[in-house]
């Protein structure tokens, strides 16, 4: 990606699809989704899922790409040149506010695999049994230094987005990525030797359909929105930046296999392990930071792996943040007409100030609850279960029915570069399949249906 005034544009193919499976890869797959599959019940949860992922998901991400790439615009000004002010205004404020709130309670999580990767480089942790994981996760996570690592991580986020470093982060993503995979398969093979291993297996494989109940759909529809970047106009600002020979529908697809293919890997890691050590498949977003180490502590050189998975998290974090701050970023831009410095400013400021409260959450303001949710959950639960469904049914109905068929044509044949044989379903999946889905889950999960 080179910068030019306030844009940056991507310059290769596999730029797009690099920095677009980086968006799409984060701690969504590592973190969010073994806790909402261990909290849903696991292989109910599972092919739930994935099936939004590729039903719903890859139709959403080719609409996104049309709608940011033909219109080489942030989400406010794609809706308001292809839809008018008003549509505009309801889903762009959706999409930079869920945005945010994202930013926020994710540089959370993010500074707890800064203070992970820290503590097992200076051989600081002691996971040397299930309780001492607990503790261990409650006196790293309470306190002040979540707020610290919570700053630090945005800090690291700003000098990214403005010192033009991203074609760094960049270079440095095309050759970490690749690494955390290799990484992810080799904890995956070290799985198969625990003695949980066929317990973890069926509980996160064994698709046993009478669990599927509204919670579980919800559940999964939130994360397959929260693991694509999906629906708050993430993918729409990326795309926008896409050259024209991007091919949307081959990246869209190489975005879903790569994204569920991470989040099954951290699935065969994380539940072996829970039944391994004795921990409940139902402990929230604490989960992972609870396991991983138990997994490290028995392994040669423990702390070695510990480190690099760690920092390899971190940075996958990065290049998610990345791009959620481009979405508002993008907006104060080329709508408000800021400088980037000052947007970047602003947007890292008002995630600051939304990260504290997170991160109080697992401390001195755990018991501030609103809807029987700390801010943390709070957070979380609208943007990902919220905004992001509604924002994607939004894009669904309007490309789907009314923004013009050539046009849809031809952003994803590049301008009749190629064919694009799949048109046809695209479409019905846009105009039916993705919004009678989202309403009826809706429905369903407010007791209407
Ligand atoms: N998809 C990212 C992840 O899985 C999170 C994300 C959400 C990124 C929204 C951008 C926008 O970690």
């Amino acid at each position: 990606m080179s910068q030019n005034n306030s844009r940056a544009v991507f310059t290769t193919r596999f730029g797009a699809i690099a920095t677009t499976v980086g968006s799409a890869v984060g701690l969504g797959n590592i973190w969010r989704f073994p806790y909402e599959a261990g909290v849903h019940g696991g292989g109910a949860f599972m092919i739930c899922y994935l099936a939004f992922v590729f039903l719903i998901g890859v139709p959403l991400l080719c609409a996104e790409f049309c709608m940011g790439r033909g219109t080489r615009s942030n989400i406010f000004g794609a809706y308001r040149k292809l839809g008018g002010p008003h549509l505009a205004r309801f889903a762009g404020t959706l999409g930079i506010v869920a945005s945010l709130m994202i930013l926020s309670f994710y540089s959370v999580v993010a500074g707890w695999t800064v203070e992970y990767c820290l503590s097992s480089l200076t051989g600081g942790l002691d996971f040397s049994d299930t309780a001492a994981g607990h503790g261990q996760f409650v006196s790293l996570t309470t306190g002040w230094r979540p707020l610290l690592w919570t700053a630090v991580f945005l800090v690291a986020n700003f000098v990214i987005l403005i010192s033009g470093v991203t074609k760094g982060i960049e270079r440095a993503s095309n050759v970490m990525m690749p690494i955390l995979f290799l990484l992810l398969v080799a904890f995956c093979i070290n799985s198969f030797f625990l003695p949980g291993f066929g317990d973890g297996m069926r509980f996160i494989f064994a698709p046993d359909f009478s669990k599927i109940t509204p919670q579980v759909l919800f559940g999964a529809l939130g994360q397959a929105f929260f693991s694509l970047s999906l629906g708050i106009g993430g993918m729409m600002t990326y795309a926008s930046y896409f050259s024209d020979k991007s091919r949307l529908g081959r990246t869209a697809m190489t975005t879903a296999l790569l994204d569920s293919a991470v989040a099954i890997l951290a699935g065969v890691i994380i539940f072996p392990a829970v039944f391994s050590f004795g921990i409940s498949p139902q402990a929230g977003p604490t989960l992972v930071f609870e396991v991983l180490p138990n997994i490290f502590d028995r392994l040669p050189g423990g702390m070695i792996w510990s480190t690099l998975f760690f920092l390899l998290l971190f940075l996958a974090s990065l290049t998610s943040t990345v791009s959620m701050s481009e979405i508002s970023i993008s907006y104060f831009c080329e709508e408000k007409k800021m400088s980037r410095t000052r947007a970047t400013v602003l947007s890292s400021a008002i995630a600051l100030a939304g990260g504290l409260l997170c991160a109080m959450s697992f401390g001195v303001m755990s018991d501030f609850t609103i809807f029987g949710m700390t801010v943390f959950d709070l957070f979380d639960y609208v943007a990902s279960n919220f905004c992001m469904p509604v924002g994607g049914f939004v894009c669904a109905v309007f490309v789907g029915w009314f923004v013009d068929r050539k046009f849809i044509k031809d952003q994803l044949t590049d301008y009749e570069a190629y064919r694009f044989p799949l048109l046809r379903p695209l479409r019905f999946c846009l105009r039916w399949l993705c919004p009678v889905a989202i309403l009826l889950i809706f429905l369903n999960i407010t007791g209407i249906l």
